[in-house]
């Protein structure tokens, strides 16, 4: 009987304070403390104690009655304290939860992913270099003199402290051949930035990818192949390239590649071609031993390409009605 006492003693106090107002409260404490209640029925039961226990059990039930009085007192005064409820402040569980939006890689990222998974299948290792370079890293390394008009600094941000913002990313070419032996085969994505008036197709700040891949007898059918199986993977598997002669200071011969468009015709991808000597023996690769071909291609131009974006402003505007179409 104890045992039962102490139960309704707990049930009755969780029930009274999860009443939501007096009537509620009025019927629970009918249910326990009624004429027919739990409570009466409990006490009932006293005639089943054995004589020498009923003494106890008798101030069990007092201390209980009591006990239960003030739980439904002190509720019904909580009750009239609180403000009363405005209908429907009750949570309706048929309400829809509350929507979240998810983020999602910018579209840049994502092609930059896109190009290097590609890449990486075909055995290149990313591999990253810095912003802020040496003249050394962005010209002469690379075979670019000092009179080079690229050197102009019209096509550079040059810092007070000598260094400069790189221009492009061929600057971790000299990087990784003077760490590491060939054979090498890495692709490095990153920013560059050049002073240039910004609109539709120009950026202060934009993106390359730059390949480099040296090792014994590399040839410019090597080139070729790694170039059509990225470019067929990216843009679709019917996708036609043209190698067209070009130059670049650090690549002999170089050439630009243009990607064949329905509407446009010819554009303009990438530049490439096979290592200059100069720029292995700035890297401390010999050239009699040693051939590698390098290229290096935007990625916002070929994100735009790709999905027909027609102003390059638009990846850095933050306009989340553009960005969530990716
Ligand atoms: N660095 C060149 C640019 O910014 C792109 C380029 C052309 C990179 C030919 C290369 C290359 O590695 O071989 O226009």
């Amino acid at each position: 009987m104890i045992e039962a006492l102490k139960n309704l003693e707990s049930e009755a106090s969780r029930e009274a304070g999860g009443a939501v107002d007096s009537k509620v409260l009025q019927e629970i404490k009918v249910k326990y403390l009624g004429r027919k209640g739990l409570f009466a029925s409990v006490s009932a039961r006293i005639g089943e104690v054995p004589p020498e226990e009923r003494r106890a059990a008798g101030q069990e039930l007092n201390r209980v009655k009591a006990a239960l009085e003030a739980v439904f007192n002190s509720r019904e005064n909580e009750l009239k304290a609180a403000p009363p409820r405005r209908p429907g402040s009750c949570p309706d569980p048929t309400m829809p939860g509350t929507f979240y939006a998810l983020g999602g890689l910018h579209p840049l990222t994502q092609v930059v992913l896109d190009v290097t998974r590609i890449f990486s299948r075909l055995g290149f290792s990313v591999v990253e270099g810095p912003e802020v370079e040496t003249e050394r890293a962005n010209f002469e390394a690379l075979n670019i003199p000092l009179d080079h008009p690229a050197r102009d600094s019209f096509d550079t941000f040059y810092l007070e402290n000598g260094k400069l913002l790189r221009s492009q990313t061929s600057t971790v070419q000299i990087r990784v051949m003077e760490r590491s032996k060939p054979p090498i085969k890495i692709i490095a994505p990153g920013k560059v930035f050049r002073p240039d008036a910004t609109d539709a197709t120009h950026s202060f700040m934009f993106h390359q990818i730059e390949g480099l891949c040296i090792d014994t007898h590399v040839s410019f059918a090597d080139l070729k192949g790694v170039l059509f199986a990225f470019a067929r993977e990216f843009f679709g598997s019917k996708t036609r390239l043209r190698f067209r002669p070009h130059f670049f200071p650090f690549t002999e011969p170089s050439a630009e590649i243009d990607l064949y468009f329905e509407k446009q015709g010819w554009l303009e991808i990438l530049g490439a071609g096979m290592v200059h000597p100069n720029v292995l023996r700035a890297g401390k690769i010999d050239p009699e031993k040693y051939s590698g071909f390098a290229f290096g291609m935007g990625v916002e131009r070929i994100a735009m390409l790709k999905y027909g974006v027609e102003d390059i402003r638009q990846f850095f505007e933050n306009d989340v009605r553009f960005l969530r179409q990716f």
